[in-house]
């Protein structure tokens, strides 16, 4: 069964072809990160408009790389939520045009859940590297816009173990990095930043890692780094680049101790045998290191960056299984031709059942 998936949440155009819940066929994304760089961050408006002007090139690029027509389809998936509001709109509508007119079955995703299905996807060129990965498992979800504990039992049972309490770790590297003059997105930027560096670092506070639960924050490590930049520079000089480097690899190293000492507790906590880390952030390279080294001894998983950062086959992946599953009641589905009625939440909560 060849499901197409759609994914326009942020500020990544994605379409993608797997086959049976699992083997990719095409995963084609156009980033927008070029165009909202020079504002340092997504603009909302911006990102609905290259939605809009990018989605069927994509369509039609997925289609081609997989080798199929958009008749052999038959399943679409897309993300409903969580998001920017007018982005999923885009993404939403599409879908629902296309389903109609195919007169196939559309199945609205939830964005984190998909990122939580990433770890079981087989790439088209190393189509084994995932296939041990298995249920139940604890993910550390890690991306611009959540940075969750979930422990999941199945592709549609999720128990959430530590929430975002405020900023989310993509979103802390983001606005450090601006703050550093550094760029955006500021995660990569940092990440290599970080490898370059290797002296000694300022040790920044690990937020909440003494409290008892599993909940992440990173607002007060980003106010520390402001603090900090405010006194060495008193505010009359830019940082050189030495600092620059200096102050980004601290900070990472305090973002990478605090998610695993948490995802360490909630490992205690659920006993759970196996772990993934998923969404942008899993792309980090001092961060996958460090999990593989502090999380020896479990059985442990992060996909491969192209599958951490936003992307369709995640979504198509995860839009089988609900299919399959029937958890789409009669209701969500408008007569006849079986379109769901999607409800779009830009603060969806994980479809926990
Ligand atoms: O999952 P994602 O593509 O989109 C959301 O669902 O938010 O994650 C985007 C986030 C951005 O904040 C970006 O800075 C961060 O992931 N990111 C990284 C790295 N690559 C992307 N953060 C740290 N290190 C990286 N190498
Ligand atoms: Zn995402």
């Amino acid at each position: 069964m060849l499901c197409l998936g759609i994914e326009t949440s942020c500020d990544e155009t994605s379409c993608a072809v797997v086959a049976d819940g699992r083997r990719i066929l095409s995963n084609v994304i156009a980033s927008q990160v070029s165009s909202h760089a020079v504002y340092g961050g997504v603009v909302p408006e911006l990102a609905s408009r290259l939605h809009i002007s990018i989605i069927v090139p994509i369509l039609k690029e997925s289609l081609f790389e997989a080798g199929v027509s958009l008749r052999e389809i038959d399943l679409v998936g897309v993300t409903s939520g969580p998001g920017l509001i007018g982005s999923l709109l885009v993404g939403v509508e599409f879908a629902k045009a296309l389903a109609y007119a195919l007169g196939k079955p559309l199945v609205p995703v939830h964005h984190v859940a998909a990122h939580l299905y990433a770890p079981f996807l087989l790439e088209k060129e190393s189509g084994a590297t995932t296939q041990e990965f298995d249920y139940p498992y604890l993910g550390l979800v890690v991306s611009g816009g959540h940075s969750s504990l979930v422990y999941v039992h199945d592709p549609l049972h999720y128990e959430v173990i530590g929430r975002t309490l405020d900023d989310a770790a993509g979103e802390a590297f983001d606005k450090v990095a601006k703050l550093l003059g550094l760029g955006y997105p500021g995660g990569p930027i940092i990440d290599r930043l970080s490898h370059e560096w290797n002296a000694g670092y300022i040790n920044f506070p690990r937020p909440g890692v003494r409290s008892e639960d599993c909940d992440l924050s990173f607002s007060g490590l980003k106010t520390a780094v402001v603090r900090y930049v405010r006194e060495k520079t008193k505010g009359e000089r830019p940082l050189d680049a030495e600092e620059q480097k200096h102050i980004a690899a601290s900070f990472q190293t305090a973002v990478i101790d605090t998610l695993l000492t948490k995802s360490e507790r909630a490992i205690v906590m659920t006993g759970a045998g196996r772990v993934a880390i998923v969404g942008g952030v899993a792309c980090n390279m001092g961060l996958r290191d460090e999990a593989r080294r502090r999380l020896d001894g479990i059985t442990f998983h992060i996909p491969s960056p192209i599958l951490c950062t936003d992307n369709a086959a995640m979504v198509a992946g995860l839009a089988w299984h609900v299919y399959h599953a029937g958890s789409l009641t009669r209701h969500s589905f408008s007569d006849g031709a079986r379109i769901a009625t999607l409800t779009l939440n830009a603060d969806a909560n994980l479809p926990i059942v």
